[in-house]
């Protein structure tokens, strides 16, 4: 596969400051273990929206919303354009808001596609502005992709302008949902309110923990998921790196303990690289203000590297 890294230095998804600088956390990772590897992909950066922290948030129930939407027309964008010109678009992106912009350029490149997505993630991400606890948009970009809003929960009452845009971002590209939940795993997810556990119940998604990928071994999970995927055109990896054990994140903005060990996150991955059907990866929610060692950059390049080798060879 020919790779192309889609650097995207998104924070205000986010409710921790820091996050946009995660890319070139993970660039001086990569300088540290004396590694090349960055001047060998073409590689396109997608300018963000950081200044609007500077602004008031619009809505508390859907913090920067504007600016996530601007953001969304240019990664979705990028990504069709990407996968339109043949390559394999990889996605380091700062918060994990972004991932809704991701699948929509997958899906608007292949409107015809069922579209697999393999969430990595201690959250859910399935929070919706009526919903959501905090009003981070990188909370909700799942909820975006299936097109929900969850009524049945709904608590917040939104005003008009934060409706318009959040259906705009449901809508995006024009096709709503874009994943259906029975074609979403989750892993490693362990920190979720009940309005998302409501979803995951209402639809039967399908969700392996911490201690069911220990017992089962990434190369079991891996051909089960390769089963479980078979209806499927195509999958996208998305790897919020919260999903590690809160031991060796922090620098994250939300640490959870219970997760995954390194070296079952890199087996895991890089096992996953190796379906053909895989045809997006992304790498988010690196904050290195948090983390003076840079470890979770380390961690994020050591896992960016094995992937894409894998990559590269399929
Ligand atoms: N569920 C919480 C919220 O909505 C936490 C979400 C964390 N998401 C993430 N991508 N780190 O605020
Ligand atoms: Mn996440
Ligand atoms: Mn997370
Ligand atoms: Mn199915």
């Amino acid at each position: 596969k020919n790779i192309k890294i889609i650097e995207v230095p998104s924070e205000i998804g986010a409710g921790t400051r820091g996050a946009s600088l995660g890319i070139e956390a993970i660039k001086i990772a990569a300088l540290d273990f004396m590694s090349n590897f960055f001047i060998h992909f073409p590689c396109e950066k997608i300018p963000v929206e950081n200044k609007l922290l500077y602004e008031p948030i619009e809505s508390p129930y859907a913090k920067r919303i504007k600016g996530i939407v601007s953001m969304y027309e240019k990664v979705s964008k990028a990504v069709y354009d990407t996968i339109k010109s043949g390559f394999f678009p990889v996605v380091l992106s700062g918060d994990h808001s972004i991932s809704g912009a991701t699948i929509a350029g997958l899906k608007m490149a292949k409107p015809k596609s069922k579209l697999g997505v393999i969430w990595i993630d201690a959250h859910a991400d399935l929070h919706t502005p009526y919903t959501t606890p905090s009003g981070n948009l990188h909370g909700m970009p799942l909820a975006i992709s299936l097109n929900e809003d969850n009524e049945e929960y709904a608590v917040h009452e939104l005003d008009e302008e934060t409706k318009k845009h959040w259906n705009y971002l449901k809508n995006i590209g024009k096709i709503a949902p874009k994943v259906l939940p029975e074609d979403v795993v989750y892993i490693s997810l362990r920190d979720y309110e009940k309005e998302e556990k409501g979803l995951i119940d209402k639809y039967g998604m399908k969700v392996i923990s911490t201690k069911e990928f220990r017992t089962k071994g990434a190369e079991n999970i891996v051909r089960s998921l390769t089963r479980y995927f078979s209806d499927c055109t195509d999958i996208y990896v998305s790897f919020d790196v919260d999903s590690l054990d809160s031991s060796l994140t922090k620098g994250t903005g939300t640490p959870v303990s219970n997760g995954l060990r390194e070296r079952e996150a890199e087996d895991l991955i890089s096992k996953l690289m190796q379906n053909r059907k895989v045809c997006c990866f992304e790498i988010t929610e690196v904050n290195p203000t948090l983390d003076k060692e840079n470890l979770m950059a380390e961690i994020a390049f050591n896992i960016l590297q094995r992937s894409v080798n894998v990559l590269m060879m399929s």
